[in-house]
């Protein structure tokens, strides 16, 4: 069976190539930009490829009754959306995908914002949003008959793409900056077998590292500048869509690090659009921390026409990204829509992260710039109070726990970072107390914990 209906357009010259001529580095030949899959089959209006959005919506449902594995994989159900193999019987998978779009009702009393929701990507077998994207890249890797795949990451790619190589019996390479990822990821990389190299740079200098490497040796790299992975990564797109019966929300609203994700929920949702299955695209919205915001200030200062690297500092490690790939494919997503790019400082993070907390799903704190955002997105008069808005949460609460424990237990931030919002800060935190094992003594911490 071939199932491969794909071609690689880049978005830079619009040079299109055959998926297997790609060089090592995904970058165009022609002028270095980055490149997107394309199905040519669809642009043909009655062509015999264009799939029928009716069928589509029936056959998607009916495959959640289904035992077998593609069809339990919440990026596979998908599969009509998704010709990137020669044979679908070479996905590699862990059931990714399918993850819950809770109500914060907390927060959207808060804000005055009643449809307010998050789709917790964290709920993901590896904890990130990065399995969606990594199901669908690691499958191409097989494909293709690599023995060895790579990535430089901030913690969760790794985290993914070791669990998806062990799956599928590859070796996989995973360059991180030494000190600056989270505990949880890099013991994830190690219990799946990665060779792991933590390396005395950033995560952009990482990256740069093996953007060299795999020109020298033949190793499939497995970043987000590989279009495959943005092909997994937009599937939480038809998700959110299918759940609101196929009317998409008002507003969505996603972290920026490398700036994939959000080019990849921005391509689901025009796909979508494109082939019928919904009226309209959302506003797409992307939340930087303002100690590494390279979208936010291109966008402010030249429209999103260049960017200028930055030298990023932020404890929401994910997210700590100073030169991204993909923002040219963000910023058409944001200005495509009518989105908006802002930043938020250390505090509304960890302001944020303890309020998702409270409502019960918690987050790591990258995610959280989401709420912080939203708040900002609030005060501005963007978002109307009866507009339905979905935060993209992209990673599990245990990923960092380091940083939620520093938060509850008050050493945090530093005291310049606290100023002027302990009092708002104060009555989230739970630290756990010491005591003695007395009835009395419990009782009495119950009484004195604020609700
Ligand atoms: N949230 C989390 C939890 C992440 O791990 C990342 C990126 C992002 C948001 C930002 O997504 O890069 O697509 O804009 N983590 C990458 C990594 C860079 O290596 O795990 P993005």
């Amino acid at each position: 069976m071939n199932d491969n209906l794909h071609q690689l357009r880049c978005i830079g010259c619009g040079a299109q190539i055959n998926g297997a001529e790609a060089q090592p580095d995904f970058r165009c030949a022609v002028c270095g930009e980055l490149f997107e899959v394309e199905f040519p089959g669809w642009s043909q209006r009655k062509g015999p490829d264009r799939p029928n959005p009716g069928a589509l919506k029936w056959l998607w449902r009916e495959r959640r009754c289904s035992s077998e594995a593609l069809d339990q994989s919440g990026v596979w159900r998908y599969r009509e959306l998704l010709p990137i193999l020669d044979s679908f019987g070479n996905a590699v998978t862990l059931r990714e995908g399918n993850t819950p779009l809770y109500h914060l009702p907390r927060a959207a009393r808060a804000l005055g914002v009643d449809q307010l929701f998050a789709k917790h990507q964290g709920m993901n077998p590896t904890g990130s949003f990065k399995d969606t994207g990594m199901t669908a890249a690691m499958s191409v890797a097989r494909e293709r008959g690599f023995e060895w795949v790579a990535c430089a990451s901030t913690g969760n790619t790794s985290a993914s793409m070791a669990a998806y190589a062990a799956r599928a019996g590859l070796r996989s390479l995973v360059l991180i900056p030494e000190g600056k990822i989270a505990w949880g990821k890099l013991s994830q990389a190690m219990d799946y077998g990665a060779v792991t190299c933590q390396l005395k740079t950033d995560f952009d200098g990482c990256l740069k590292l093996l953007t060299q490497i795999v020109k020298e040796a033949p190793i499939y790299l497995l970043n987000s500048v590989n279009p495959y992975r943005l092909e997994g990564q937009k599937t939480p797109a038809f998700e959110i869509a299918e759940a609101f019966d196929w009317n998409v929300p008002d507003h969505l609203i996603v972290p920026g690090g490398n700036l994939g994700n959000s080019s990849a929920l921005g391509k689901g949702f025009r796909e979508l659009r494109e082939l019928g299955l919904t009226a309209r695209m959302p506003r797409i919205s992307v939340i930087q921390a303002a100690g590494a915001n390279p979208l936010v200030r291109s966008l402010a200062e030249n429209g999103g026409k260049s960017l200028e690297p930055v030298e990023a500092h932020t404890r929401a490690t994910a997210i700590r990204i100073g030169n991204p790939a993909s923002w040219r494919k963000a910023a058409r997503a944001i200005l495509e829509t009518g989105g908006w790019c802002l930043d938020v400082t250390e505090a509304e993070i960890a302001i944020a992260k303890a309020e998702i907390g409270a409502e019960g799903l918690g987050c790591e704190p990258a995610s959280a710039v989401t709420l912080a955002g939203l708040k900002k997105l609030r005060a501005k008069g963007a978002i109307a109070s009866g507009e339905t808005v979905v935060l993209v949460l992209t990673g599990h609460t245990l990923k960092d726990a380091d940083y939620t424990i520093d938060f509850h237990r008050g050493t945090l931030l530093g005291a310049e970072e606290k100023a002027g919002v302990e009092a708002e800060m104060e009555p989230l935190r739970r630290n756990a107390v010491a005591m003695e094992a007395t009835a009395e003594a419990v009782l009495a911490a119950m009484k004195g914990s604020a609700r």
